[in-house]
């Protein structure tokens, strides 16, 4: 392989490995400290232009529209823009109603995914500028695009996705600072949003050196269950429904991703001993909520795995294992709560005798319909 595995078991835990760098080349001279903003150089798009956008759309499938689920909150907080996340496979023989301010934005990692292309070349008949975050420099959607972001964290080996996942966030990220800050985003907001997103590389760093141990506890309890539940609220909401894809893709075990307090509306229904649920609940302005949600799940003697904010003793206390990561602003948190997820999805199909980096029936890039 042109990829060397440089002493990593499988490309997938070399790929979680390398996020703490490859966050930080996805954000490399994007910074603009000064102006308190972000800056792209390809999107081939003036400020005016972008100014007068009132609606995105984004087209994509799989992780790439997980990630794009993620850049829907964050647009919508920073930027306050309506956003719609499409899966590409939908989007194009849809006839959805875009008009000339609407942006169209395709996420793929390969460049190459046959029904985001469709996506991309359906928007662009329709004469809209059609724009993609791309991570294969070269790739078809990279080329036909109008302009765009690349994503720059390396080829991706692993079928399941993980690094490209936290690159396409983090520049997504960036994008949702920027649109703010050519509308109402002030400075000292813009600023305090570039520098949390500058300091998730070591935070990250801090995640991986610690937390394995946890990790591979938290893959016994899984390791023989038949399905589980991962539940997020606001932006842990699309974490949840990664993490959930991620244990699915590699390790066959039954996963769903739900919004922590739709839960009540029928996944509940399912919880019992045999039933773990991972929560994904750094602190955050519901986070009470979110706590008494825990408790509803520990009632019914479900085990209970969270993802938290370190120190934060009322989540550990109810949880049978907690998986902590560094206190960070909000809208930076799904870049270090995903991490866990993909760690356990790993540590769990590893103990399950999984082929990790080719699951069954999966391929890295589908360039079929
Ligand atoms: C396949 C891969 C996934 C990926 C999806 C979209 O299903 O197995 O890991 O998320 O395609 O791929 P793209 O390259 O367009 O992001």
């Amino acid at each position: 392989d042109a990829v060397e595995l440089g002493g990593h078991a499988h490309y997938m835990l070399k790929e979680i490995r390398e996020q703490p760098e490859t966050i930080h080349d996805a954000c490399r001279g994007r910074f603009r400290r000064a102006e308190a903003t972000a800056q792209f150089g390809g999107l081939n798009m003036t400020p005016r232009q972008l100014r007068r956008v009132r609606r995105i759309v984004f087209a994509a499938c799989g992780t790439s529209w997980h990630a794009a689920m993620v850049g829907e909150y964050l647009i919508e907080r920073l930027a306050h823009l309506p956003v719609e996340v499409e899966y590409a496979s939908e989007f194009r023989y849809r006839n959805a109603p875009l008009d000339d301010r609407t942006l169209v934005f395709v996420l793929s990692q390969s460049g190459e995914t046959a029904d985001t292309l469709g996506a991309l070349r359906e928007s662009k008949r329709q004469g809209h500028p059609t724009l993609a975050i791309v991570n294969t420099v070269g790739s078809t959607i990279a080329r036909e695009a109008t302009g765009g972001i690349f994503l720059h964290c390396g080829p991706e080996v692993g079928v399941a996705s993980t690094k490209a996942f936290t690159a396409q966030v983090a520049v997504l990220t960036l994008l949702a600072i920027h649109l703010g800050r050519l509308r109402h985003l002030s400075f000292t907001d813009g600023l305090a949003a570039i520098e949390a997103v500058e300091a998730i590389p070591q935070a990250l760093g801090e995640v991986l050196a610690k937390i394995e141990p946890a990790i591979l506890k938290a893959a016994q309890r899984l390791a023989q269950t038949k399905s589980v539940l991962y539940l997020g609220r606001d932006l842990h909401f699309p974490v949840a429904l990664e993490g959930a894809l991620k244990l699915k893709e590699i390790s066959y075990i039954h996963a769903e991703g739900y919004p922590t307090a739709e839960m009540k509306h029928g996944p509940i229904a399912l919880v019992d001993r045999e039933t773990p649920c991972v929560f994904v609940a750094p602190r955050g302005a519901l986070h009470a909520k979110t706590l008494s949600n825990v408790e509803e799940v520990r009632a019914r003697h479900g085990t209970i795995i969270s993802v938290g904010t370190e120190g934060d003793e009322s989540l550990e206390a109810i949880s049978d294992i907690f998986l902590p990561i560094p206190d960070v602003p909000e809208i930076v948190q799904p870049l270090l709560a995903v991490v866990p997820l993909q760690l356990l999805a790993y540590h769990v199909a590893l103990l399950r005798g999984c082929d990790i980096d080719k699951p069954r029936n999966l391929a890295k890039s589908v360039t079929v319909e």
